[in-house]
């Protein structure tokens, strides 16, 4: 295998299979894995337990002047076999991942302040390369000059079934209509918002994977990997 270390770029809407190809990508190479969602999911979780946002009301002025006792960090977990988040050294792994951060989460992502912040952390991470990171912005604006970009795509509706199935699966009462109109809202907000939308940088390559299988998928991916090595 080469020696040679890169960055991978996975950008997209929510629930194209990032953080799973992203992970599996990591594991096969020895590279770490940075879910920069989970970023702005855990500021959001903070802004929710410190009743700064809720249905009605979003004091963003009181969030920006508490950013500095935000701290959130990554720890390897070996049996899950990828990294946990950490809010203020807690683990908010499970508590990030609700329909209610969700709802949230691109409001908060929305506050350059906020981005600026995880920002600047995400490029500590990247400094020495060999890291596979997802999200909205990683290829465009976090590290436009990653080795390998990749822009997932899936239909709405096929994302929202597998988000649905998920959120199922861990016991939440959620129905199918909510998730769907939550990935939708999300898709909307994500591209519409002033700083950093998601959009596909001009060199990343387009994978749609309504209709790949995950070994497929890895597969497709791995080559495009390895002719980046290679060169
Ligand atoms: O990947 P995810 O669904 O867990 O991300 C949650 C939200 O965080 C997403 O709706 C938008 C925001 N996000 C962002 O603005 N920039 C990133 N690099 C990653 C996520």
């Amino acid at each position: 295998m080469s020696h040679k270390k890169i960055t991978i770029a996975i950008d997209g809407f929510s629930s194209t299979g990032k953080s799973t190809v992203a992970k599996q990508l990591a594991k096969h190479l020895g590279y770490v894995y940075i879910d920069s969602g989970a970023m702005y999911r855990a500021v959001t979780y903070f802004a929710m337990s410190n009743g700064l946002i809720d249905e009605n009301n979003f004091n963003v002025e009181e969030l920006i002047s508490k950013l500095d006792n935000v701290s959130v960090s990554f720890k390897f977990n070996k049996d899950l076999g990828f990294a946990e988040v950490y809010l203020n050294g807690i683990n908010v792994e499970k508590e990030i991942r609700t329909l209610e951060v969700s709802n949230y989460v691109s409001k908060v992502s929305a506050i350059p302040q906020v981005r600026q912040q995880l920002v600047r952390q995400q490029h500590k991470m990247g400094e020495e390369k060999g890291i596979v990171m997802d999200g909205r912005d990683i290829g465009t604006v976090v590290f436009p000059d990653a080795e390998l970009k990749l822009f997932m795509t899936a239909s709405a509706e096929t994302r929202a079934l597998r988000r649905y199935n998920e959120l199922k699966a861990k016991g939440e009462n959620v129905t199918y209509q909510d998730v769907l109109q939550n990935v939708q809202e999300r898709d909307y907000l994500d591209s519409t918002r002033e700083d950093s939308p998601l959009y596909k940088a001009n060199d990343a390559i387009e994978i749609d994977n309504s209709n790949m299988s995950l070994d497929e998928q890895f597969k497709t991916i791995l080559d495009l990997v390895n002719a980046v090595l290679k060169r």
